[in-house]
């Protein structure tokens, strides 16, 4: 991490636990958003993704707690809950906290004898943008637990950390979510994305462009999206029809001509399916692309990746759309842009933009006054580079 980056969150969230509970935390942890390059609604098709952790974080400090009970602050949604961490969990329906207690829960089936503590949450990754703010901080607070725990738990490969996350958000808080997400928030390397076979869970890192070679603009257009919402889960049980229907173990395992042909599949399965094998393809194609430092081809992809998600997958909006609308007619007009397209899940959430680093402010600008003319409010905007995974913050 940065000097830049979580450093002068950790020295916030010292102070403001300090303030809180009247004594300073003694462990902290902090881990990153991300976003996927390329690679969208593959993962829990056995398929490739390519995601980078990015500059924003999410930061837990914490202490012991005095008596039997441990109070959780998010600091930044200014609110509480009071739980015995030592006790049987249970969901609070709508709260923040499921993503701790979820992946306490975790530790408590590996045999952590887990202690109540006093903890506060903040940082600078907007919540239920598709950067993965629950991922992040489900990450992190696995991470401060391996701090506190240290004696009774030797520290988890990073990999199996991601996994531990995955079972705690599909097990506690009921979201069916892939492996990408904690994959890259726990495993990440600074300056590199990561091409990930989410079938076998093998990575290949793959150098990302500095910020004065490429910039990566992040457009937030303030559409909360949850994946609780069901949208998702629709998804993944249609492609999971789809392959059985195709008879193969996983829409990996499918080629185009077989989804194009099979009279097994009714529309929908038919258009999904040609999203995810299509975007395999196309991952593999981008990350070639990415190592031999050809942006307007990654570009390419990254517009044919958000065509699909919007044609054929059918989870984008028209907040996203015009982003990559405008972005499109820039590189068109004078090759400013390089590529576009919706990032995460999609049904609300951030676009994003690769562009020549000389036209950064130009593109930040002309977008934002697009949206801002259509929608009657402002994006989000601002750059990301890429960062490391998720580490412990020592504190004492
Ligand atoms: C969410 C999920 C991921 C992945 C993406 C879509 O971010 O958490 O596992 O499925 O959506 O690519």
């Amino acid at each position: 991490m940065t000097a830049n980056g979580v450093h002068p969150l950790v020295a916030q969230a010292r102070q403001a636990f300090a303030a809180r509970f009247g004594r300073p935390p003694r462990f902290g942890a902090g881990a990153p958003g991300r976003v996927n390059l390329i690679g969208e609604h593959t993962d829990y098709n056995d398929g490739f993704v390519m995601p980078l952790a990015i500059d924003r974080y999410t930061v837990i400090v914490a202490a012991i707690a005095s008596d039997n009970r441990s109070s959780i602050f998010a600091r930044d949604l200014d609110r509480v809950e009071t739980v015995d961490l030592t006790a049987l969990l249970t969901a609070i329906p709508g709260s923040f906290a499921n993503y701790v207690l979820a992946v306490v829960e975790q530790f408590q089936k590996r045999g952590v004898p887990i202690a109540n503590l006093d903890l506060l949450i903040t940082g600078n990754l907007p919540r239920g943008s598709g950067l993965s703010s629950s991922a992040s901080l489900e990450v992190a607070v696995a991470t401060l637990l391996e701090q506190v725990h240290a004696a009774a738990l030797p520290p988890l490969p990073p990999l199996d950390k991601a996994l531990l996350c995955q079972v705690a958000e599909q097990q506690f808080v009921g979201v069916p979510c892939g492996i990408m997400d904690m994959f890259i928030i726990s495993v990440a390397q600074p300056d590199t994305a990561m091409l990930i076979d989410c079938r076998s869970l093998q990575h290949e890192l793959v150098p990302f462009p500095t910020p004065d070679e490429a910039a990566l603009l992040i457009f937030d257009t303030g559409v909360e999206r949850s994946l609780r919402s069901g949208e998702y889960a629709k998804r993944r049980q249609v492609c999971a029809a789809a392959a059985q229907r195709l008879g193969v173990p996983s829409l990996r395992d499918a080629n185009i001509a077989q989804v194009i042909e099979s009279p097994a599949l009714d529309d929908d399965e038919r258009r999904k399916a040609l999203h995810v094998v299509s975007e395999n393809a196309r991952v593999l194609d981008a990350a070639a692309a990415l190592r031999a430092g050809d942006f307007a081809r990654l570009g390419e992809l990254m517009f044919q990746s958000h065509g699909s998600l919007r044609d054929l997958y059918d989870v984008s909006i028209d907040e996203l759309n015009l982003l990559v609308d405008l972005a499109h007619a820039a590189r068109d007009r004078n090759g400013d842009v390089w590529g576009a397209r919706l990032t995460g899940a999609g049904f609300g959430g951030c676009a994003i933009v690769l562009c020549r680093p000389e036209a950064r402010q130009r593109v930040a600008a002309e977008l934002s006054e697009k949206f801002t003319d259509r929608f009657g409010r402002a994006p989000g905007v601002f750059p990301a580079k890429a960062v490391a995974g998720a580490q412990s913050v020592h504190l004492v």
